[in-house]
């Protein structure tokens, strides 16, 4: 039987025979001043020279050549081998460094505790079902004092319909859910033919605190356009925000130890 894992490597690597947006490697103008590019919030400082770093489930060619032109040592993660081909092509016709690594984000034995300063993480938690696997494996693998940047779809966003009605955007999913979302056509805040999965702000927020992170910052990057028209991504985007994204650091300390969920709690 065909796992999530096994369902969404295979719509990935697909996507990139098809062009998908987020199969494009990073353009030449891009690396003017990377970290500039790939850190417009300014949370890893000026410099990364020298810092061991992960992108996580970030395949495709932008991600992990900015970071190795701004100076990190880079090791990039994808579940799709197709999209970390692009990414040893760019390393090399840019003569850079970067080790590739086909693994699933929420199991990463072949990386080393502790191994790395920094982890980038661009949207992908929605294409496995349980999140708090994944920040334990990210936890075991970052230095105490370390980063973890990370983007999510929205879980309000995987809530709302994909098109306007004459009342906005309805909720049309339930929040307390189980199981991959209904398919999606023809919407840029969904991947058409992925096993996409809505986890809830106490799984993300919650479960990266539990897991040993302290979260330092959160922002919900702007989509929402005021001319945007009826059925536009960004017109949606006026509605409800379609990511969020956050810093957080690895604590000292191990696994905190709380509730998983506040379902366990009297009112
Ligand atoms: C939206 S793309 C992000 C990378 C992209 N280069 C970008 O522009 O941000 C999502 C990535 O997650 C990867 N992915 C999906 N499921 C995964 C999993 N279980 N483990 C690791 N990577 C996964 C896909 O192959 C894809 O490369």
């Amino acid at each position: 039987m065909s796992t999530p894992h096994d369902h969404n490597r295979r719509a990935w690597d697909a996507m990139v025979s098809k062009g998908n947006r987020f199969t494009l490697p990073a353009k030449d103008e891009d690396f003017a001043s990377p970290l500039s590019v790939v850190d417009q919030p300014g949370w890893l400082g000026p410099s990364i020279v020298g810092k061991k770093l992960l992108c996580l489930a970030a395949g495709g060619g932008r991600q992990s050549a900015l970071y190795a032109a701004a100076g990190a040592q880079v090791t990039v993660v994808d579940i799709s081998t197709a999209m970390l081909e692009i990414d040893r092509e760019v390393a090399s016709q840019r003569k850079l460094e970067v080790r590739t690594v086909a693994a699933s984000m929420d199991h990463l034995p072949m990386l080393a505790t502790g191994e790395f300063d920094i982890v980038i993480h661009p949207v992908s938690t929605c294409y496995v079902p349980d999140v708090v696997k994944v920040f334990r494996e990210v936890a075991r693998i970052m230095r105490a004092g370390g980063i973890y940047i990370s983007q999510h779809k929205s879980p309000v966003s995987l809530q709302c319909d994909v098109v306007g009605s004459q009342r906005g955007y309805e909720l049309t999913e339930p929040y307390y859910r189980s199981g991959p979302l209904p398919p999606v056509v023809g919407s840029r805040h969904r991947e058409e033919g992925t096993l996409e999965y809505l986890h809830r702000f106490e799984e993300l927020l919650g479960g990266m605190c539990r897991a040993g992170f302290v979260i330092e910052d959160l922002i919900e990057p702007l989509h929402a356009k005021p001319e945007a028209m009826p059925g536009d991504f960004e017109h949606r985007s006026r509605y409800v925000a379609p990511y969020i994204r956050l810093k957080a650091r690895r604590t000292g300390s191990g696994e905190i130890s709380r509730p998983q969920s506040t379902l366990l709690l009297p009112d």
